[in-house]
């Protein structure tokens, strides 16, 4: 691909303008949300969508979450069942994917890699907010990282990776959630698709039943693959002890530690900022114990998938 100049635009109305209009002719451009960077083009344009995996070097195969904002947006994109509203009501703006049934011709094929549903979001970043509303049109984004490798919680992760092959980044400071948004599907009844910024327990009180976790009908996804959201360096988990490089967490101090005090949320927010920085000087990460409960679930999905063999 013929290399482009990178533009940083800053959180301003200016910044938001030019990155709106960046986007409306087809460009690429990394903007915040509150879980990480996102690969932002227009979802109805088929080229510019088809740049996003040019510049991830990402398997065509893989769909795009489509972001608008607010649900007015989204009603003329996807079919809301009464139990999707629901949830929607009570989570949206927020860390959370719903995958619905798509309105035909709603968005570029490319988008939904060809399946009958669509997955959408309505973050709460107010950048996030800004630069929707500007556009005004949806904005496809997958996280704004190489394929495989770790999401980016701040403009300068973005930067790093992708200079040279997207227009613009429009910079929103380090995301507060710092983990990728809960995936939910309702084929036919709601089912945890990933975990995510979004604790399982959050969406079960709001149903009222546990979720299923059973997935027949997933695309065969680089988010789902064992080995993803991977550091270059190995990662070897449940670690409390060694003279190497340690990632730690409550207790087990470590060369760098997600929350002393054992916060998950705040461990989340850490997570792929410290990968990121322990990355480039070691070739293994060891990381402590973190436990499987509220945002734990989603942190140890991550780390599973970043420790598994390639
Ligand atoms: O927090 C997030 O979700 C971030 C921000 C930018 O919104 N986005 C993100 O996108 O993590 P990405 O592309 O890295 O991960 C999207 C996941 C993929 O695993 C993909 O397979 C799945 O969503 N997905 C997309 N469309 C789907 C569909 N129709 N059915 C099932 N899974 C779908
Ligand atoms: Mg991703």
């Amino acid at each position: 691909m013929n290399p482009v100049s990178t533009q940083r635009l800053a959180a301003t109305p200016q910044g938001i303008a030019d990155a709106a209009a960046l986007l409306q002719k087809g460009a690429l451009v990394a903007f915040p949300t509150e879980t990480v960077y996102g690969l932002g083009a227009d979802a109805t344009n088929g080229q510019a969508v088809a740049r996003i995996f040019e510049a991830k070097n990402r398997p065509s195969f893989n769909p795009l979450i489509v972001h608008v904002p607010d649900l007015d947006a989204a009603k003329p994109l996807v079919e809301l069942p009464q139990t999707a509203q629901d949830i929607a009501q009570a989570f949206w703006p927020g860390p959370l994917t719903l995958v619905l049934p798509v309105k035909p011709g709603a968005v570029s094929d490319l988008v939904t890699a060809g399946l009958p549903t669509l997955a959408i979001r309505i973050p709460a970043h107010p950048l996030a907010q800004a630069l929707l509303r500007k556009a005004g049109r949806p904005i496809a984004a997958p996280s704004a990282n190489p394929s495989g490798a770790i999401s980016p919680t701040t403009a300068d992760h973005v930067a790093a990776a992708l200079t040279g092959k997207i227009a613009a980044i429009l910079d929103g400071g380090p995301c507060d959630v710092g983990l990728e948004s809960t995936i939910l599907g309702f084929a036919p009844i709601p089912t945890l698709l990933r975990p995510g910024g979004l604790p399982q327990e959050a969406l079960e009180a709001a149903l009222g039943h546990p979720l299923s976790t059973h997935q027949p009908d997933m695309p065969n996804a680089p988010g789902q693959l064992a080995s993803h959201y991977a550091p270059d360096a190995k990662v070897r988990l449940n670690v409390t002890e060694t003279e190497g490089t340690l990632l730690g967490f409550g207790p087990v101090k470590g060369t760098l530690n997600l929350s002393p005090g054992g916060d998950l949320t705040e461990a989340a927010a850490n997570l792929f900022a410290y990968l990121h920085r322990l990355d480039s000087g070691t070739d293994t990460i060891h990381v402590a114990p973190i436990p499987e409960t509220g945002l734990g679930r989603a942190i140890n999905d991550r780390l599973r998938r970043a420790a598994a063999p390639r």
